[in-house]
């Protein structure tokens, strides 16, 4: 027993230096989002353009010589799994920056530790503005929802030239609930209505009632800022009801399983996105492409915004004299015209970026091209 003292710190010593040997040569890099749960796909997404980044990187030599090593967590959707996520990954496997989070709720549920910690976070796809306030730490490479909001308020009114619309909002989500606000600011301020503005709780399967009453006040559009699960649902249900009114929505709707959820229900319908398939710049192009080789399948927004994040991230590191989180946080505030499958990113004082949308109309898979709205 005696021995057991000295046993342990030998032990100890050489799992350390195991350890420091394995990670010299390596930039250990933490990634936290919804693999499983009922936002599933923007998780797996949005890791598999991470991982298509990283993987180029990696190949073509790393980065200061040596090689990206990315750990991803799965927090079930759920925002307490996403704090405790980033803890772990800050706290025990010590890694230089964090992405994620695609949802705003738990981006904002992680974004305080990152913040204490002092390791940058890079949020892919979180777009309330609250988000990156949490702090100097914290980043983002896709537009807000103000400009969000503004972007579908301009398109209802002048594009389908609608002045009456109502909103289904989901009361759980920090994203819904401040997307719906931009959106109300700005119909009002072009001088349309809302008619009427009901709520859902994410999770919910029936939204009959909800419909119903907005089915009373006779809308000539309905905006629906939540996600595909329940969106589906909702556009099913409201061809049930006979509300034969465009359907719109945010970023939120963009997942293959939208079309799988909401059938015929959800075919003709509008939300706006952070770009398009339909794309026919050579760097997107081959963005998609390579990405089809790899996943044989199409990248959504959340796959392009993973991997503009990464490909941010691998920039900042590039051009930090050392490789440590306060030179990569710096570097990340002056990336300045950074060419983003998404778009070219600055990123601004508040750490956000600047960018157009695109508004899409649903085709069963496919989301059709409409047009693009700059800031
Ligand atoms: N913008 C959404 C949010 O902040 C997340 C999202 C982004 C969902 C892109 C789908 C596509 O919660």
């Amino acid at each position: 027993m005696r021995f057991l003292p000295v046993m342990l710190l030998s032990f100890v010593s050489v799992f350390t230096l195991q350890c420091t040997k394995k990670t010299s040569n390596e930039i250990l890099i933490g990634e936290y989002g919804s693999l499983t749960g009922s936002e599933a796909t923007f998780g797996i997404s949005t890791n598999k353009g991470i991982r298509l980044a990283f993987d180029e990187i990696n190949a073509a030599g790393g980065l200061h010589g040596k090689q990206i090593k990315l750990i991803t967590l799965d927090d079930q959707g759920k925002a307490e799994e996403a704090a405790q996520a980033v803890t772990r990954l800050i706290t025990q496997d010590k890694v230089l920056a964090v992405i994620g989070e695609v949802a705003s709720t738990r981006s904002l549920a992680a974004a305080p530790i990152a913040q204490q910690y002092k390791v940058p976070m890079i949020s892919p796809s979180s777009t309330n503005p609250k988000v990156t306030e949490v702090g100097d730490q914290i980043f983002r490479v896709c537009f807000i929802d103000p400009f969000q909001g503004t972007v579908m308020a301009k398109f209802a009114m002048e594009n389908l030239k609608v002045k009456k619309v109502a909103i289904l909002r989901d009361v759980k989500s920090d994203y819904s609930m401040g997307l719906a606000d931009y959106f109300t600011a700005k119909v009002k301020e072009l001088g349309g209505e809302v008619v009427s503005d009901v709520s859902y709780s994410s999770g919910e399967m029936n939204f009959k009632a909800q419909l119903t009453k907005i089915k009373g006040t006779a809308p000539e559009a309905i905006f629906i800022p939540g996600y595909y699960t329940e969106v589906g649902l909702i556009a099913k249900q409201a061809k049930e009801l006979s509300i034969n009114v465009p359907l719109l929505g945010g970023d939120g709707w963009d997942s293959s399983k939208l079309s799988e959820i909401g059938g015929s229900a959800i075919n003709g319908h509008y939300f706006s996105n952070h770009y398009t398939t339909e794309s026919q710049e050579p760097h997107v192009v081959e963005f998609i492409n390579k990405f089809k080789l790899k996943y044989n399948e199409t990248p959504d927004g959340l796959a392009a915004l993973g991997y503009d994040a990464a490909k941010i991230l691998a920039e900042a590191i590039k051009v930090s004299g050392e490789v440590t989180s306060a030179q990569v946080r710096d570097s990340l505030s002056k990336i300045k015209d950074f060419a983003g499958v998404t778009g070219k990113i600055t990123i601004d004082q508040n750490r956000n970026a600047v960018k157009s949308a695109v508004v899409v109309k649903v085709d069963g898979r496919v989301n059709r091209y409409v047009t693009t709205i700059a800031p």
